[in-house]
């Protein structure tokens, strides 16, 4: 079954409150079924095209993790994109789709020792690493090898931090590379990542004169880098403000320009940013109920099967949400969870939906392009959402 795009609604930057180019008054009636993820890959190029519009110096590299779909990563592979990995399973998808294992970045810093050598025998060279055991690792299965180090870095205004498990001081981080140095690594980078959805367009240029510190000290040891990553964490637009891309890249810019020396190769690994917008999550309302604290909404969506990002935020991260008819009644404020026996599936509290939503209806949820289908499994036998795609002219198919 393919369905018609009707291409009548404005495009979706119009609409603060539906940031996605997929509309679901754009959709027609819509006959597929679901949980179904919709992306639109002239979405990806665009922010593709934003992201090297405003840091034409920078390379970058995909987060494969964010949404692995193979039309995903053929789209990128076409745009030119390098890729992120974060383990063999997803060289092995970046190889099928047609990319290049030798720029690949495997920054996922403990690796699998397996993981390492046939990644390395794959023609893999460039290794992030933050401690000594996974450099001692590297040494023995990818000789001579790239190797980057990664810095702890502020990640306090980010909806998913990272620093509480990954990253280093600079401190550490300029013993760490000499060690690497001495195990006859090439010691090559540097990189950090600022958490997932960051809304702090000051967090680059923090981590960026973090880097600046190390570069300095470096220096004194005779080595100079050739790398600076500068990760992923770039906000897609959901319900909440963030900062726009184009005052993160200038303040990214500004920092790279107050450096003691700029390393030659400048990347970044977004995820969310390139592909969040792309996509609209269709699930179907499998009953609502009025129960101690309000009206429920239950649908063949929830935590387990593609909203864990939903469930990782305690339901207090607002995604756009749209139904069939929304001007049917009044909108009311409902939980919405899932399919599952388990309440932990539960997405949203107080999310306006129409009174008189029913069951059998869609609920529509927006720029759930990223960490869905990747995260969803079959929990209770509810399988995760199937994947349609258009390129923003053709009837989505499932290509
Ligand atoms: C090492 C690394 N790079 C890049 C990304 C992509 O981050 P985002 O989707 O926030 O851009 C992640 C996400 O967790 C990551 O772990």
């Amino acid at each position: 079954m393919s369905t018609q795009i009707v291409h009548t609604a404005p495009p979706a930057h119009l609409d603060a409150h539906w940031p996605v180019a997929l509309t679901p008054g754009s959709l027609g009636p819509f006959g597929h079924p679901t949980p179904v993820l919709l992306c639109d890959t002239s979405v990806i190029a665009a922010r593709y095209a934003a992201m090297q519009a405003c840091l034409p110096d920078t390379a970058i590299s995909y987060a494969v993790k964010c949404n692995p779909a193979p039309t995903v990563l053929r789209s990128l592979v076409a745009l030119g994109a390098g890729f992120e990995i974060a383990s063999l399973f997803e060289l092995e998808m970046v190889r099928s789709a047609g990319g290049d294992a030798g720029s690949a970045l495997y920054s996922n810093t403990v690796k699998p020792a397996g993981h390492i050598r046939d990644a390395y025998q794959g023609g893999v060279r460039l290794f992030g690493f933050d401690g000594e055991g996974e450099l001692h690792k590297l040494a023995a299965n990818a000789p001579g090898s790239k190797v980057y180090v990664r810095l702890r870095v502020n990640d306090n205004q980010s909806l998913f931090p990272l620093s509480e498990k990954f990253g280093t001081s600079v401190d550490e981080a300029c013993r760490l590379l000499l060690l690497a140095r001495d195990l006859g690594l090439d010691v090559y980078g540097v990189t950090f990542h600022v958490g997932s959805q960051c809304a702090d367009a000051t967090a680059w240029p923090r981590a960026i004169a973090q880097c600046g510190v190390l570069l300095r000290l470096l220096k004194r040891h005779g080595i100079g880098l050739e790398m600076l990553d500068i990760g992923g964490g770039f906000p897609a637009r959901y319900c909440d403000p963030v900062p726009e891309f184009e005052e993160i890249a200038a303040g990214i810019r500004a920092a790279l320009d107050r450096l003691p020396h700029r390393p030659p190769v400048l990347v970044a690994e977004p995820g969310r940013f390139l592909v969040a917008e792309s996509g609209v999550l269709v699930a179907t309302v499998i009953g609502v109920d009025d129960r101690r604290d309000g009206p429920w909404c239950y649908l063949d969506v929830g935590g387990y099967n593609g909203m864990m990002e939903a469930v990782q935020t305690g339901g207090r991260w607002r995604f756009p949400l749209r139904t069939d008819d929304p001007d049917s009644s009044p909108l009311v404020p409902f939980t919405v969870t899932g399919p599952t026996c388990d309440s932990s599936d539960t997405m949203f509290y107080g999310a306006l939906l129409p009174a008189d939503l029913a069951e059998g209806q869609h609920v529509y949820i927006g720029s759930a392009g990223a960490y869905t289908t990747s995260y969803a499994s079959h929990f209770n036998g509810f399988p995760p959402p199937r994947s349609l795609f258009t390129d923003g002219r053709s009837d989505l198919t499932e290509w």
